[in-house]
């Protein structure tokens, strides 16, 4: 195949991620972002963000000289794909589509003017009808020919996980490509079956807005799945002998079910998910249609959190003065990444209430610090977090806190109580130890 050109626009999470990955298969990458520091830490090497291996993989992919990164778009001129890869954050639900027209736009004006037929191929998460009324035109008004004759545009939608990026970028589920344009699709069909060989996935085929759309069903039903689990948490807990853990292993067999994302916790967060079932509810109620199940979900997550602290509350009644440990600041493990964690809310609930609180995370100190200052402690490990506390929260389910015994607590807090928000303890062992635990979705040991 002589396809070796690729341009990512956005070297965010998923733009970087991406054109590693590619890099290190052979292809010819030119990753372009509008910020020059990032451009700058990219080429020094350094990842702007935390993801497993991205290091290793940036550095190997500079070192083979097959990725550039640059502010510069005209390079992007001879490529064969061209992949928008830009954020799309909302504001009030509305998705705020400018960077990805901004992206569009300098596509149009840098496309090749050979008889040489570019495919642009878009990635960033947008409502259904984004690629046919915003991105198409947008480049064809800048590059001033129509779209069937010079360039190919597809719809193909990511479904990376942070912390897991690069792993999905090599074995995705599925991809998506929408289109209707049969050359086009094609083409980005070839390219994946060459760099996914003997391990492809099932490709489905589709028009663009069934692509876009279901990006945000697939957000969506995740999280439903989480919300649903943390609601059949919070009734479980008001039934003796109950346990949500062995609830949702016993649905999770049914094949109809399946047992991801069946973990109940403290909530779903990230930037992802929240953003995309927000304008999901704003899009679809946009269209004349009321998202009920939608709302609930959303509904049910901005109150889970509360749980944490209110277990506190219930504990060690007045919070004030009290030393409040909090086990994890990421959204999830396997990332700095705080936006929509479930910690900032609990944090702030405490402080409110004039707790004395201490952090620690394994990853995302640095970010933990921006966002608190000098309003909390910062500890140095986990086991220093719970030193002198009267109750100690886990918000984030990182390894490190799972092979914390519950001795560590016994002996270092002031009294050892724990809020396992994330269900990363076995109740039996931690509480014959003398843990006073509470835990989500788990009903009481005695009628
Ligand atoms: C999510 C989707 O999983 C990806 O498929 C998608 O590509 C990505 O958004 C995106 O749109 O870019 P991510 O935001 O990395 O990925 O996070 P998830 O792993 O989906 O977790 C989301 C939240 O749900 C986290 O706060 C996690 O703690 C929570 N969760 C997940 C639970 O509380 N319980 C579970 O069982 C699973």
């Amino acid at each position: 195949m002589e396809m070796t050109t690729i341009s990512v626009f956005g070297l965010g999470r998923v733009g970087l991620s991406t054109a590693v990955c590619f890099a290190n298969k052979g292809y010819r990458v030119i990753g372009i972002d509008t910020n020059e520091n990032v451009v700058e830490q990219i080429r020094k090497r350094r990842p702007p963000f935390f993801e497993p291996q991205l290091d290793e993989y940036l550095k190997a992919a500079i070192d083979r000289e097959t990725f550039l990164a640059t502010c510069d778009p005209s390079l992007s001129q001879e490529s064969d794909l061209i992949l928008i890869a830009v954020g799309t954050a909302t504001r009030d639900g509305k998705t705020d589509l400018s960077g990805v027209e901004n992206a569009a736009a300098t596509i149009g004006r840098s496309l090749s003017q050979t008889e040489h037929r570019q495919v642009i191929v878009i990635k960033s998460t947008v409502p259904p009808g984004t690629a046919r009324k915003v991105v198409k035109p947008t480049v064809e008004r800048e590059f001033n020919r129509t779209a069937d004759k010079q360039f190919g545009l597809c719809s193909n939608p990511e479904f990376l996980r942070e912390g897991n990026a690069l792993h999905e970028v090599e074995f995705p589920d599925r991809i998506i490509i929408g289109s209707d344009d049969p050359e086009a699709a094609e083409t980005l069909e070839r390219f994946y079956r060459e760099f996914h060989g003997g391990k492809l996935p099932p490709i489905i085929r589709t028009t663009h807005e069934n692509a876009e759309l279901i990006k945000y069903a697939n957000n969506a039903f995740l999280a439903t799945k989480v919300s649903f689990i943390n609601c059949v948490a919070n009734v479980a807990e008001r039934f003796p002998f109950t346990d949500v853990k062995t609830v949702a292993a016993g649905i999770g067999v049914d094949a109809r079910i399946g047992s991801e994302f069946l973990n109940a916790g403290l909530g779903w967060g990230g930037s992802c998910l929240p953003k995309d079932l927000d304008a999901m509810i704003e899009f679809s109620r946009a269209s004349g249609y009321n998202p009920q199940l939608l709302e609930a979900v959303a509904e049910i997550n901005r109150k889970q959190w509360q749980k944490a602290t209110q277990a506190a509350r219930d504990a060690l009644g007045e919070l004030a003065g009290k030393r409040v440990a909090i086990l994890g600041f990421s959204f999830k493990p396997q990332t700095d990444d705080f936006r929509g964690a479930a910690s900032i809310p609990i944090i702030n609930d405490l402080l409110s209430e004039g707790a004395d609180v201490v952090l620690y995370d394994p990853a995302s100190m640095d970010n933990a610090r921006k966002v608190f200052q000098d309003r909390v402690s910062y500890a140095r490990s986990a086991y220093d977090c719970v030193e002198g506390a009267e109750c100690c929260i886990v918000v984030t389910e990182w390894d490190e806190f799972r092979t914390i015994p519950p001795s560590a607590f016994v002996e270092r807090m002031a009294q050892p109580i724990v809020i396992d928000g994330r269900r990363i303890y076995e109740p039996d062992e931690f509480m014959h130890a003398g843990v006073r635990l509470w835990a989500i979705g788990l009903g009481p040991r005695n009628e």
